[in-house]
This record gives structure tokens, C-alpha cells and sequence, in this order.
């Protein structure tokens, strides 16, 4: 029965942290890691300073981009303000964020640090081999061995980063490209990274790094070749076969590009839904079925959202949408064996009773909880603590985001859509 309830005051718990909403600072520069359905934002440059802004977007469940819900971090976060960091999910059982940049003031090589998801915790593993100076970290590339590449276009070697064993190897540059900086990257089916130079005025020649057999190659390619791309990203399509490369500058008007992998060839894919402002120095990964865009620049934020989602599941017209949905998984119910013993199902009834319970306990919780947020924001600069609410021993939200405006401001209609400005401070647990 205690069980049921700390189990409840949990959920409660959680309910309060995760359902206001709160309004981000931009960023460029940042870094954007997924790690079990978690979307962790690290770091960045703003206008404003970023600051220890750490925080994750919950992929599991369904969201609106337009009412985007994060957790925060910030309170945990060891690692100092800093942008053009790279990251990836790495180490032993590939559950590991690393960041490797040169992060911080002393900083005169590149430092790299690790967040263990588990336990919520930052730390600054000692790492072997000949440490990097790495001018522009974001281009880093994890393999499928969990080692990851910088080469940046400039010196004499290619540094990675075992994430595994904690060890800097080197390979030598002979045969790289001179890619400019802020070129974009990824890793493909076979092992190989495309590199986009973001120093040349167009991208007819795309470069390939073997990982396997240290060689580089050059591919000529043809189509609507896109111009000049500072700052771009670059994702691998849910086939394997393609590239997506999305903003970056010179093309706002065409800010979507794709390379098909099997003939070289460019082409602008067709799409649906409005048509964002192009971003750069944005970061894009890949989200079930989504293309996940957040922050960047070139956007204004009371019209554009910080995430934005493509997706890009049928390759004959990708879609730009407001609305995540979680990719499908097969139910464990359904994979239950046919056969039941009538004692089996009564217990399968309970339980699937309960659930309908929890749900209900849960909708009414969050209901509760909706209008909370709202009366809180309505009362501004109100701790969520002053009525008797904490948040968890870690983690609180904050909102770092703008100064507090005038009530009359609560709500701005943008383009027929409702956007809360008034941010709710949280002051933290006493
Ligand atoms: C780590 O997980 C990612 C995402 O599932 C996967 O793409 C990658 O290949 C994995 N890396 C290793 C070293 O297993
Ligand atoms: C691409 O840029 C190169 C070098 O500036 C130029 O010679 C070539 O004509 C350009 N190609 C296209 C398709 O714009
Ligand atoms: C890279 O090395 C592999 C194995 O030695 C070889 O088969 C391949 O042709 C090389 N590629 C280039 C572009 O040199
Ligand atoms: C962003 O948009 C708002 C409302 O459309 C406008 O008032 C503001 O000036 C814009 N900001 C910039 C930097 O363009």
C-alpha cells in the first residue's frame, strides 16, 4: 500500500515538473544528444550567455513542438558555458554522453566529459594517447565501434576518441580534404563519413573517410547541387541511402537538400506542411521516424519553434510537422501466448484495471496540474514551492529563459496560435 502511494506521489512528483512549459533561450553551437528517448541540450552560444543550460525534450511520449516540454538539468551540470563542443552517445554499453571541445578558459586541449543517464551525473574520465586541439569539435562523428572522428581540415592528424577504452589515437591527414569549419558530417551504412565542405561554393565534390581502412575518397556529384553550405547539418535517411542536408547559409530559400547515396546525385525532396525558416548552427539527429532539428539561428522564436520535425519516412514527400509521435512498438500484450488459464486472465483483468485506475488518477493529476501551471503563470514570479510542491532531489525546472513581462503580455496570439511568454520561476527545493 506504501508502495502504491510513494509510487503515486512520484508520478505526481513528475507531473509537476514536466507539464509547464517554458520558454528557451536560443542557441547555436550547442550540443543535441539522444540517449533512451532523451533529447539532452548541452552548451551553445546566444546572445545571451547560455550559461549551465543543460536539459533533455522526452521523446517517448507524444508532444506538440509548439508546447515543448523540457526537463532541466541545469542544476547537475559540471561542465562550463561553452559552444562548438562535439557530442555522441558512446562508451562501453552505449549509454554514455561524451562532449569533447575545448571547454572552459584554462582549457588548452580538449577536454573530454562524460554524463552517465543513469545516475544523472557529469564527470571528467582520464583519457590516454595524446590529447587534440580541436578547433571546431561539433564536427566529431561517432563509428559503430563507439570511436570518434575530428578532422576539421587543418593539421597534419585525424584525432579520435575511443569512447570505449578512454583513449586519443591519431591517424594521419595525408589525402584529407581542407574542409572549412562548421562543415557537416555523418556517418553511412558502410562505415564510410561523408564530409560537406563548407568552404567552397558549392557542394559538387563531397568527401568520404574509409574508418575502416584509413583511405579518403572523392565523389563528383550531380543534380541540384546545392551552393555554399556554412554550418549545415547532415543525417542519414531512415534507408540508409541518402543524406539530408538541412540550413546552413547562402540557400534560405532552399534549405533542404538531399544526396542519394546510391548515384551522387542532389536533388530537393518534395515536402508538405509550412516550411520553416532555415537554420544554421542548428543540430539535427534522428528520431524514430523525424528528422529533429533544435535551435540554431535564423529563426525568430515568437513565430518559429526551437525544434522542428521532418519526417522523413516516405522518401516521396517528407513532412514538416508540429506533432510528435512516438514510433509504434509492438505491445507487449500482444505478443503474450494464446493460450491463457482462466486464472491468468483474471489477473491480466486486474491488472489491466488498475491500469485504467492509475490512468485516470493520472489524467485528473495533470489536468490539476495544467491549471497550476497556468494559475502560476498568471502569478508571476510565484515559486512552484510556495504551495508546498518540490521538485525531486536532482532535477528542477527552470526557466532561464526571458525576463518577466507585464501580466497584460500573458498571452500573444501568433498567427492564430496561443503562446504563454510569462515564464514560471522555480526556485528550487528549499
Ligand atoms: C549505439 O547506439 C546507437 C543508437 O542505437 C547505434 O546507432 C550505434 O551503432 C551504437 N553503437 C555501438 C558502439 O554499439
Ligand atoms: C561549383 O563551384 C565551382 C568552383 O567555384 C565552379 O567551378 C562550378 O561551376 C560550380 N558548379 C555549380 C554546379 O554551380
Ligand atoms: C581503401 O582501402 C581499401 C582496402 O585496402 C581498398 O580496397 C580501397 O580501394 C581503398 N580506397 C581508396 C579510395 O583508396
Ligand atoms: C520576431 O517576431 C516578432 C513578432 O512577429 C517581432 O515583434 C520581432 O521584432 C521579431 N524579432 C526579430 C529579431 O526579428
Amino acid at each position: 500500500m506504501i508502495q502504491k502511494y510513494i509510487t503515486l506521489l512520484f508520478i505526481f512528483q513528475l507531473l509537476i515538473e514536466i507539464n509547464c512549459q517554458y520558454v528557451q533561450k536560443q542557441r547555436e553551437g550547442h550540443t543535441a544528444t539522444f540517449i533512451d528517448n532523451k533529447l539532452y541540450i548541452l552548451g551553445g552560444l546566444s546572445p545571451n550567455n547560455v550559461g549551465k543550460d543543460f536539459f533533455y525534450f522526452d521523446f517517448s511520449v507524444p508532444f506538440n513542438t509548439q508546447n515543448l516540454l523540457l526537463r532541466d538539468l541545469s542544476n547537475i551540470n559540471t561542465v562550463p558555458s561553452h559552444f562548438g563542443a562535439g557530442s555522441a552517445r558512446g562508451g562501453v554499453n552505449n549509454d554514455t554522453l561524451f562532449l569533447c571541445g575545448e571547454v572552459g578558459n584554462t582549457a588548452t586541449a580538449t577536454i573530454v566529459y562524460k554524463f552517465n543517464v543513469q545516475s544523472n551525473s557529469w564527470n571528467t574520465p582520464i583519457t590516454t594517447g595524446i590529447k587534440p586541439t580541436l578547433y571546431d569539435a561539433s564536427i566529431g562523428t561517432i563509428d559503430h565501434n563507439g570511436k570518434m572522428y575530428f578532422w576539421e581540415g587543418i593539421g597534419s592528424i585525424i584525432a579520435i576518441l575511443d569512447t570505449k577504452n578512454l583513449i586519443w589515437e591519431e591517424r594521419s591527414s595525408i589525402g584529407a580534404p581542407n574542409i572549412g569549419l562548421k562543415s557537416a558530417a555523418t556517418l553511412l551504412p558502410d562505415n564510410k563519413i561523408i564530409y560537406m565542405d563548407s568552404s567552397v561554393d558549392n557542394l559538387t565534390q563531397v568527401y568520404l573517410y574509409d574508418t575502416i581502412n584509413d583511405n579518403w575518397s572523392t565523389k563528383t556529384t550531380s543534380g541540384t547541387v546545392p551552393p555554399k553550405k556554412l554550418g549545415a547539418s547532415a543525417v542519414l535517411g531512415l534507408d540508409g541511402q541518402r543524406v539530408i542536408v538541412y540550413g546552413g547559409t547562402t540557400d534560405p530559400l532552399n534549405s533542404l537538400y538531399e544526396l542519394n547515396l546510391l548515384n551522387f546525385e542532389w536533388r530537393i525532396p518534395k515536402t508538405s506542411g509550412k516550411t520553416p525558416a532555415s537554420r544554421t548552427s542548428h543540430r539535427a539527429n534522428v528520431v524514430g521516424k523525424y528528422m529533429v532539428v533544435s535551435f540554431g539561428l535564423g529563426y525568430n522564436q515568437s513565430d518559429e519553434n526551437d525544434i522542428l520535425l521532418l519526417d522523413i519516412s516516405n522518401n516521396d514527400e517528407y513532412i514538416w510537422t508540429n506533432e510528435y509521435d512516438p514510433t509504434p512498438t509492438i505491445s507487449p500484450l500482444s505478443t503474450m501466448p494464446f493460450h491463457k488459464s482462466s486464472s491468468n486472465i483474471s489477473i491480466t483483468g486486474a491488472i489491466v484495471g488498475s491500469l485504467i485506475v492509475c490512468a485516470l488518477i493520472i489524467l485528473l493529476l495533470y489536468l490539476w496540474n495544467k491549471n497550476s501551471c497556468r494559475n502560476n503563470k498568471a502569478r508571476n514570479n510565484t515559486s512552484l514551492n510556495n504551495q508546498g510542491i518540490s521538485g525531486s532531489p536532482n532535477i528542477e525546472i527552470h526557466n532561464h529563459g526571458r525576463e518577466a513581462e507585464p501580466l497584460d503580455n500573458e498571452i500573444v496570439h501568433n498567427h492564430g496560435r496561443e503562446t504563454i511568454e510569462l515564464p514560471v520561476y522555480n526556485h528550487g527545493r528549499e
